[in-house]
């Protein structure tokens, strides 16, 4: 019997569960991260060193319409400095994160990868939007080994709609690319779209689970300043919160990220309940402070995941940081994969 078989795949009612049996499918689901993972979560780190996009996803504030935003790419050199100099001890992991900028890839990722590969051991992460096959594998030679690649949505007409980017076929033609030539993968959906149906949601779940993966992270609908999705309503908490629960239940071995959106959903506590619902990597926000008002992802008013409140969150939930870092986990699990 497969996983998911033994799991049972939920139906669309499940994903409204509140009360009772709520808290049980989220106590499920956080034994089973403990069970796997033995009460360890990753902590990694964020840098976002470009918000030019050439993408127009009408749910992000970075979208290239807003003309409203000032544009920035960071100096690769500062950035390397200050992660090298002064990152916070409790990160084994480093996620770079643009717009989709091939112009930024060139200039300020791939420069900056290749110093944090010489001067730190450092697991990096990439999330930069889909390149070509090229640019992917300048970014795998250059040290970086997991990218993050979101599929938003697995309905064609809805990711059509929102503007999200190309095809969701060329999009997941962009995933299994990664997946065949060496990266460990990590993927995301959109949780609450509006006008999203339950069936809409439970199929981004069975979606995400069919494609060859190594994480997924559910992320909350959340109405962006500066965007056409400006006036609608926010996803609800505890629909994203039971996709995660089924996520973690359906693929126990996966790295579910606890996204920030989780706190602009229920302010103060979403980021707690996802760890307690067994999302498995934390995210402490190192953007310098004066690029970080204009990484417009959802509010001008964002919420900042500092070291401090991170690590106060996982204590809280009685998990601890993980000492083996999540590239270098990734590794364990696919040891054919270590680069000469
Ligand atoms: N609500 C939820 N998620 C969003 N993202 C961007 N804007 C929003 C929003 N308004 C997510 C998308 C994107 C990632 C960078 O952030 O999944 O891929």
């Amino acid at each position: 019997m497969s996983t998911e078989e033994q799991a049972g795949f939920p139906r669309p009612s499940d994903l409204e569960l509140a009360g009772h049996p709520q808290a049980e499918l989220h106590e499920r689901a956080f034994s089973a991260a403990r069970e796997h993972f033995g009460g360890q979560v990753f902590v990694r780190g964020v840098v976002e060193v470009s918000n030019y996009c050439r993408q127009n996803c009408v749910y992000c504030g970075m979208r290239r319409d807003n003309r409203a935003l000032d544009r920035f790419r960071a100096n690769p050199a500062r950035i390397a400095e200050m992660i090298i100099e002064c990152r916070p001890e409790s990160i084994t992991d480093l996620n770079i994160q643009a717009g989709e900028d091939p112009v930024a890839v060139r200039e300020v990722v791939l420069p900056l990868v290749r110093v944090l590969r010489r001067e730190t051991n450092l697991g990096i992460s990439v999330c930069v939007g889909s390149l070509k096959h090229e640019l992917y594998d300048a970014l795998k030679a250059a040290g970086a080994s997991i990218y993050i690649l979101k599929f938003e949505t697995a309905d064609p007409a809805t990711y059509s709609e929102v503007q999200a980017p190309g095809t969701l076929t060329e999009r997941t033609d962009n995933l299994r690319y990664l997946n065949a030539s060496g990266w460990f993968v990590s993927s995301g959906f959109i949780a609450g779209l509006p006008g999203q149906t339950l069936e809409q949601m439970l199929h981004n779940l069975r979606f995400a689970t069919d494609l060859p993966l190594d994480g997924c992270s559910v992320s909350p609908f959340i109405p962006g300043d500066e965007t056409p999705l400006s006036k609608a309503r926010s996803a609800g908490v505890d629909l994203t919160l039971n996709s995660m629960a089924f996520l973690r239940l359906l693929k126990p071995d996966w790295v579910i990220p606890a996204v920030s959106a989780l706190n602009l959903a229920e302010p103060g506590s979403g980021y707690r309940r996802g760890l307690r619902t067994g999302a498995n990597l934390v995210t402490i926000n190192l953007t310098p402070s004066e690029l970080r008002d204009d990484y417009l992802l959802y509010k001008r008013d964002r919420y900042i995941m500092t070291e401090e409140l991170i690590l106060r969150a996982i204590e809280a939930e009685g998990l601890r940081p993980s000492q083996v870092g999540l590239a270098q986990h990734y590794l364990r699990r696919k040891p054919q994969l270590a680069v000469a």
